[in-house]
């Protein structure tokens, strides 16, 4: 692509090696991109292995910043101000723009407001917001004090969203009264005067919310109680006037809670500087921004991608977006390619499932519709098969638009496996090559790392600036979870280098490309959920004896979730039954975590040592019926029961 930041492979080669040879020289070049009130001094202290100290990430030390001033204070004074930050377009027929002038100030009011209600720096804000602009607004005002969000996404229910309000300490919430997706109303007060009032009963939980401020946006909700605090009142009375609190580089910025194999979701620690840096130049290069540009993420804020390329990546870049209120199939599987044409979008970034979805109501959606703005798709949260690719590249991109498949996750703060458009070539269902800076190694099942074309675990060699610092109040989880890898007979093979907990293949020429989880985490649509947490959502369930949880192939949601659960005697495995255990887990969780297909499972497949064998699981959730295809079955304390499972599995629904 002519002109592009990376226009060949020989200058991405070039780079990538000088960021692994020389960080200090490289990321002091990256770093003229931003400003900063003090300048680093020491480029990072890192320590992987708890062998010699407690695991510990830092990076550019001695710097003081404000993500927030960088984001907006700099582009004004630039004389940016009237640039459009947000093209916003809402669920149904509503669509309204906002100038980087107009967003400031909004910024600095709700800062102001947060300090009224004693918020201060380090302080938690909880934030369970739709995806209206004053979600990116409460959380670059958060940024802009020092004050740490932690956002919920607006599909947790209200069990979810309070014991992450309880696990975070989080004072103040800011919410909408209701939003309509698609054609649903979804009650944001309700699920959220439910949560205060599970917090209120919780004697253990030992918190309470102080103030609940709502941003009016559907009336259908409802009208606002006493204990609703209107944003709009709240804002109208609040100066325009908020000097920024200059950070330094470790200082906390955001907590986002994220699911693992096992226990409670953990709340992931982003600090300020390096994330600045991380999230700003990935956004610059892997879609390739230039000033001008309108870029469009279909993500939402309450998901590590909202927060990286919708908040602060573009916004630090100075960008022009579009804030997407709605689902891509309401009105019609036209509204993504109608919005493109609309704004003249030349960066669309979403999801495999989005497109898996879109591609199965026909070419004829897209390909009525102009497209020719786009230069750069990107995708994004689980593997995209090379149908969806493919389909994406020609019917969407016309065969002119690079692709940029990228890996990442909540903890890596930002794009760590991705092509750069101009310079990587190609390959359907291929991540592509490391970014600057990452340095990936593949390991066997012995620990050892492995050269050339191989397939094994994925972990990372050495610590980059968006690294999660660490969780929340649980650093023996943090060095367990990513930095200790253990086999089979549970042995550790590995101690020194960031776990991802996924698996990998790499080709011939060096190319990635991300085969799914090593572990018990299920990827439906793009959404990451433990099995830990599903299973003990549905052992809730009053008559649930146990449940065990696995993923199957899905052809639009890459994976679906499927339950095997043993009553107690005498209950039998009704469609009522299924029907309650699905509640369960939308009430626990959300509607979005909600199985897909349940079982009755007289009991459950165990190894000697009352070890689940998901192997097993998986395989008849799959639709596999000949135990032949099962490997091996000597370890399964009753063998039996894989018959019986398999009748069973007859009547799942
Ligand atoms: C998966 C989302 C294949 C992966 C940014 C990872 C992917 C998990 C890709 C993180 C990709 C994300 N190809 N798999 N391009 N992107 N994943 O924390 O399993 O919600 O570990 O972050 O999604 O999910 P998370």
């Amino acid at each position: 692509m002519a002109g592009a930041y990376v226009s060949n492979m020989a200058q991405y080669n070039k780079m990538y090696r000088q960021s692994l040879d020389e960080p200090e020289k490289f990321w002091g070049m990256m770093s003229k991109d931003f400003y900063w009130k003090e300048m680093w001094h020491t480029l990072n202290e890192v320590n992987f292995d708890y062998t010699k100290g407690p695991v510990s990430i830092k990076w550019f030390l001695g710097s003081k910043t404000n993500l927030a001033y960088n984001a907006l204070d700099r582009h004004i004074e630039a004389g940016k101000g009237d640039n459009i930050a947000f093209y916003w377009e809402g669920n149904d027929d509503e669509s309204r723009a906002y100038t980087y002038n107009e967003v400031y100030e909004m910024v600095c009011k709700f800062a102001n407001v947060l300090k009224s209600k004693g918020i201060k720096k380090g302080d938690t804000v909880a934030i369970y917001l739709p995806m209206v602009v004053e979600l990116p607004v409460a959380m670059l005002a958060c940024a802009r004090i020092g004050a740490v969000h932690s956002v919920v996404f607006g599909g947790f229910s209200a069990d979810a969203l309070a014991s992450r309000v309880a696990d975070c300490k989080a004072r103040v919430l800011v919410t909408a009264d209701g939003v309509m997706r698609a054609k649903k109303l979804v009650n944001l007060l309700d699920i959220v005067d439910n949560a205060d009032k599970i917090l209120k009963a919780d004697k253990e939980a030992n918190h309470k919310l102080d103030s609940i401020i709502v941003v009016e946006r559907n009336s259908k909700a409802g009208p606002l109680k006493e204990q609703h605090e209107p944003w709009n009142k709240l804002m109208a009375g609040a100066s325009a006037d908020c000097p920024v609190e200059w950070m330094d580089a470790e200082d906390p910025l955001f907590l986002l809670y994220t699911s693992g194999s096992t226990g409670k979701p953990k709340g992931v620690l982003h600090t300020t500087a390096g994330y600045m840096v991380w999230s700003a130049t990935t956004f610059k290069y892997v879609f390739d921004y230039r000033p001008g540009d309108v870029y469009w993420c279909t993500a939402d804020c309450g998901w590590i991608t909202g927060h990286s390329y919708i908040t602060y990546g573009p916004m630090i870049n100075g960008a022009t977006q579009v804030l997407f209120e709605g689902v891509p199939t309401h009105p019609t599987p036209a509204r993504c390619w109608e919005i493109i044409d609309k704004y003249k979008v030349n960066q669309f970034y979403t999801a495999p499932t989005a497109v898996r979805s879109l591609m199965s109501f026909g070419e004829q959606y897209p390909e009525g519709h102009s497209l020719k703005s786009l230069r750069v798709l990107g995708s994004v949260g689980e593997p995209i098969n090379p149908e969806a690719w493919r389909w994406y590249s020609k019917h969407v991109g016309r065969g002119q638009c690079s692709i940029s498949d990228t890996w990442w996750q909540t903890e890596t703060g930002g794009h760590m496996i991705t092509p750069l458009p101009g310079a990587t070539p190609q390959k359907p269902g291929f991540a592509t090559k490391p970014f600057f800076g990452v340095e990936p190694a593949i390991l066997d099942p012995d620990g050892k790392e492995q050269d050339g074309a191989c397939a094994g675990y994925l972990t990372i060699k050495r610590s980059w600036p968006g690294q999660l610092r660490g969780i929340y109040g649980d650093q023996e989880r943090f060095e367990k979870t990513y930095f200790q890898l253990f086999n089979g007979a549970n042995e550790m093979i590995s101690k020194d280098k960031y776990i991802t907990g996924d698996a990998c293949r790499r080709d011939k020429d060096g190319y990635y490309c991300i085969t799914g989880r090593i572990d018990d985490v299920i990827n439906v649509s793009g959404h990451r959920i433990g099995t830990a947490e599903l299973e003990s959502a549905l052992s809730q369930f009053e008559h649930c004896v146990e449940a065990a949880v696995v993923g199957f192939p899905h052809p639009i949601k890459g994976e679906a979730i499927y339950a095997f659960v043993t009553l107690e005697q005498g209950y039998e495995m009704t469609p009522e039954v299924q029907k309650a255990l699905k509640q369960v887990v939308r009430s626990e969780i959300g509607a979005f975590a909600a199985p897909d297909k349940i079982q009755f499972a007289p009991a459950l497949p165990k190894t000697r040592s009352g070890k689940i064998m998901r192997r097993i699981l998986r395989r008849i959730a799959a639709g596999v019926t000949d135990v032949s295809e099962f490997g091996d079955i000597s370890t399964i304390t009753d063998p039996s029961i894989i018959d019986e499972l398999l009748e069973n599995a007859k009547h799942a629904s």
